[in-house]
């Protein structure tokens, strides 16, 4: 049966922030060839973030011709991949005209807090409505929803194309599957329930569009051609690659990254949680087959669903803006360091923070927080502040949220989790998951193999193509060799660092533009 395993491979597109992967997994879920290609990230005016989608697809070509490539060149065959799934940054928002095919505008990426001031107009309108309740979303600058206004308030072109029923609009999982489907002429247009979560447009109880929704954000559905909401795990709707070295080849699984990493670490069980530490940081804890609608500052979100008789999961999200973006912002914009993976070092430099706390709200602060007006802030700096000082206060800054997130979804679910399991670039640290275990106090479990994302989506393919039929048959899979952090300061002494940033983060609020 192993040998079985070993020789049915399927690969995984992994889009996300920062960077796109294409990864061929084995059937016992070992990584067996990758590429990875980081692409621009523009800035075009404080608070904007855009992707070019034209380079977001380029980049997933290169992934999945050097990949295929490598995986040749092993002595595989390209035929005994069985099946593709993708898995992508979730809520970037990206228009294009349905005749022509061609974008409209750049994407608009998650991060980009130009739509504050619409959220503000929106927020007066909704009035004393709890928009989370149908949704499981607050309203922010977050979701695509508020981006897709911004657009067509904004943009001649995206207006017209409008009006006249060219516009179609999705998420990047969207825009990927229409682009390797061959774009306008096949015309596969289509979302899974966990990425169409994101947009604040689906209605969380019934996976379907919600008209009030579309009608609060003044959509006419009419004018605007949404994604098809399909289950993540599916071989019959989300087509075939029209060409290249996967030519022909089934696209069968489809999640939003979190959701997939959550697969990827078979948080299959209500109880279990994750926290990926990657150009955000965003802990998903599963609570079953029902949404938990939170009152704490938390996202009700769909954690995966798999189709077939198989009823949608659902999770509790604790969203952190910035956790590797903000190692990139010391090493891009403060040349404190020449590669992200140095930053543990200069961490280690220094014993402690130095009394500084760095609240990195760059998009403002998330979950459990929510403060749109929250700006970039280090609080405690002296003639003694040193770079290491403010790169332990950088990684600290992602534990400290993780931790308000785990307090809240304790208020949220009644459980007290017992540890967490994390993956994602910034978990390859081990300063920083050792100070997660000190903050949070419960142990940090680290898989060997971190390439957990790009897993699920593998798996959610693997599932539609029949490669497994029960989660229970994937327990092997990355257990070897796990990692636990383990706390090691008193539970006083992280209160007591823990209070100095809540009084940061209070203090952090009402900067003005
Ligand atoms: O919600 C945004 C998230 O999907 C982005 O993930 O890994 O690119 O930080 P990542």
């Amino acid at each position: 049966h192993e040998n079985v395993l070993h020789n049915n491979f399927l690969g995984s597109i992994d889009q996300g922030t920062t960077s796109t992967r294409f990864i061929i997994f084995d059937g016992v879920g070992e990584p067996v060839a990758m590429h990875q290609v980081e692409f621009t990230q523009q800035y075009p005016q404080s608070g904007w973030h855009e992707h070019d989608p034209e380079e977001i697809i380029e980049t997933v070509h290169e992934c999945i011709e050097e990949a295929t490539k490598k995986f040749t060149q092993m002595g595989h065959k390209v035929d005994d991949i069985k099946a593709i799934g993708i898995t992508n940054q979730r809520e970037t928002a990206l228009v294009w005209d349905r005749e022509t095919g061609k974008p409209l505008h750049n994407a608009i990426a998650w991060p980009d807090t130009r739509t504050k001031g619409l959220v503000r107009e929106l927020k007066a309108k909704k009035g004393e409505k709890d928009l989370s309740q149908v949704t499981g979303l607050p309203l922010s600058t977050y979701p695509a929803s508020v981006k897709l206004v911004w657009l067509l308030r904004n943009c001649p072109e995206v207006q017209k194309a409008y009006e006249e029923g060219r516009l179609c609009f999705g998420t990047v999982d969207t825009w990927i599957i229409y682009r390797l489907n061959g774009g306008k002429e096949r015309n596969v247009h289509v979302t899974d329930s966990t990425n169409a979560s994101r947009t604040m447009f689906m209605n969380l109880h019934t996976l379907k569009y919600d008209d009030g929704m579309l009608e609060f954000f003044e959509i006419d559905k009419n004018k605007v051609h949404l994604p098809k909401i399909v289950p993540s795990s599916c071989a019959e709707s989300y087509g075939s690659v029209a060409y290249g070295p996967l030519k022909g080849m089934k696209i069968a699984g489809c999640l939003g990254d979190q959701s997939s990493a959550l697969v990827g670490q078979q948080g299959f069980t209500p109880g279990s949680a994750k926290s990926t530490y990657g150009t955000g940081c965003f802990l998903l804890y599963n609570v079953g087959e029902k949404p938990v609608i939170s009152t704490h500052g938390l996202l009700a979100t769909v954690a995966y669903d798999f189709g077939r008789n198989r009823k949608p999961v659902y999770a509790l999200e604790g969203s952190v803006a910035v956790a590797g973006s903000g190692v990139k912002f010391l090493m891009n914009n403060m040349g404190f360091i020449t590669h992200s993976h140095k930053i543990s070092d200069l961490a280690a430099s220094v014993d402690d923070n130095g009394g500084c706390v760095f609240v990195t709200a760059f998009s403002g602060l998330f979950a459990p927080y929510w403060i749109d007006d929250a700006k970039g802030t280090i609080f405690g700096i002296t003639q003694h502040t040193q770079r290491g000082h403010i790169a332990r206060a950088t990684l600290e800054a992602t534990c400290f949220q993780t931790k308000a997130i785990l307090d809240a979804m304790e208020k949220d679910s009644g459980h007290k989790l017992s540890e967490i399991a994390v993956d994602g670039g910034m978990s390859n640290s081990n300063i920083c998951m050792q100070t997660q275990a000190n903050i949070s106090g419960i142990p940090v479990n680290r898989p060997a193999m971190r390439e957990t994302t790009a897993l699920g989506a593998a798996i959610a393919a693997g599932f539609a193509v029949d490669i497994w039929k029960e989660f229970s048959e994937l327990k092997a899979i990355n257990q070897k060799d796990r990692k636990i952090f383990e706390p090691d300061i008193t539970p006083e002494e992280s209160e007591k660092m823990y209070k100095k940033w809540a009084r940061a983060v209070n203090m952090s609020k009402g900067w003005l533009d």
